[in-house]
């Protein structure tokens, strides 16, 4: 029997040191160490041994049983250091490799050239009104001195809700409102979107945004316009950046203007953007009508103004070089990550 134990705890001890995982591990001691292990085997058969041999066989196999748990336990450490080196290894993370960095988002480059409109004006002392999309048709038309038979009322031009309401075609109705609810010095932009009946093509989109400007106060004169708009064009389109004023007619201002500011990428010169012209058209601009005056209440003796209105669209257009409108509302992320 005492070469049974040893012969068990020689065959225990190398099997103990082939475990690769715990779980064989554990497989190993059941094996000797278990109920139905060989070791209890023997430890089971010693009811037969003499009363001599009965306690020497014992401490024997007490101290194999115990020799076998520390091997075991022992195997169990060294398994658990090699599975933990095993994983610092294997699961080392590379910081210097690039991320699975998450797309983030951004402003639309409508959003953008909007914000930076604000910007400007705000730095110029003016503040920032908001008008609804929904208007009367007074707002729209009748204060702003269009004529009952003025081709912009056109139902072919024009979104009509009822006879009397519409989507607004021109953001110029914020002037109307601004002028109706406050005195004067009145210094305001308002940005927003504008409907008209218009076929989508490269230059056109029945809805679109425009910002509008209004100056109202005493002796306000076209000086204070050509200045402001100056200081504008410098500001958006760079320092070298020059203003022109062309004769223009719109019903709501008297003298009306178109201004083009000089071309930013030729200089003037001519080039493709400004189609050799060397000058680009961004808006339409005057001194407030009278007529809008004193229909919104204010005394046109005693007060005068300027407005503008842009379409903002077309200078995200410039500005970019987009020849086309469409992009713009395409909404294709190939497009639209480049600004
Ligand atoms: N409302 C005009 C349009 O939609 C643009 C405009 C021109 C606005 C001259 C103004 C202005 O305030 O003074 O075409």
């Amino acid at each position: 029997m005492k070469e049974q134990l040893n012969d068990i705890k020689k065959k225990a001890k190398e099997d103990i040191l082939t475990a690769q995982t715990e779980s064989e591990l554990e497989e190993i001691r059941v094996k000797y160490l278990g109920k139905k292990g060989l070791l209890t085997g023997i430890l089971r058969g010693m009811g037969k041994l003499s009363a001599e041999e009965r306690p020497i066989i014992g401490a024997l196999a007490n101290s194999v049983r115990q020799d076998l748990e520390n091997y075991i336990e022992q195997m169990r450490i060294s398994i658990k250091k090699k599975e933990l080196q095993e994983r610092l290894i294997n699961e080392k993370i590379d910081v210097t490799l690039p991320s699975n960095s998450k797309r983030i988002g951004k402003l639309h480059p409508i959003t953008q050239i909007e914000n930076r409109l604000k910007e400007i004006f705000l730095a110029m002392g003016f503040e920032v009104m908001e008008g609804p999309e929904v208007e009367t048709s007074y707002n729209n038309f009748d204060a702003l001195n269009a004529s009952s038979d003025h081709p912009s009322r056109d139902y072919s031009d024009t979104f009509y809700i009822t006879p009397n309401t519409l989507l607004r075609t021109q953001t110029s109705p914020v002037q109307v409102r601004t002028m109706r609810n406050r005195k004067p010095p009145i210094r305001i932009i308002s940005p927003g979107r504008v409907y008209r009946y218009d076929q989508v093509d490269a230059t056109h989109s029945p809805m679109f945004h425009q910002i509008e400007g209004l100056v109202v106060d005493k002796n306000i004169t076209m000086g204070d316009l050509k200045g402001t708009l100056a200081n504008f064009a410098t500001s958006f389109f760079g320092e070298n950046t020059k203003t022109r004023f062309r004769p223009h007619n719109f019903p709501f201002t008297e003298p009306s203007a178109e201004v083009d500011v000089s071309c930013f990428i030729c200089g003037g010169k001519g080039c493709r953007l400004c189609k050799g012209e060397g000058w680009i058209e961004i808006l339409g601009a005057g001194m407030v009508h009278p007529n809008v005056l004193a229909g919104c209440g204010i005394d046109p003796d005693e007060y005068s103004g300027f407005a503008f209105g842009a379409g903002i669209e077309r200078i995200v257009m410039i500005k970019y070089n987009i020849n086309d409108m469409r992009l713009l509302f395409d909404n294709d992320l190939r497009f639209l990550q480049q600004f």
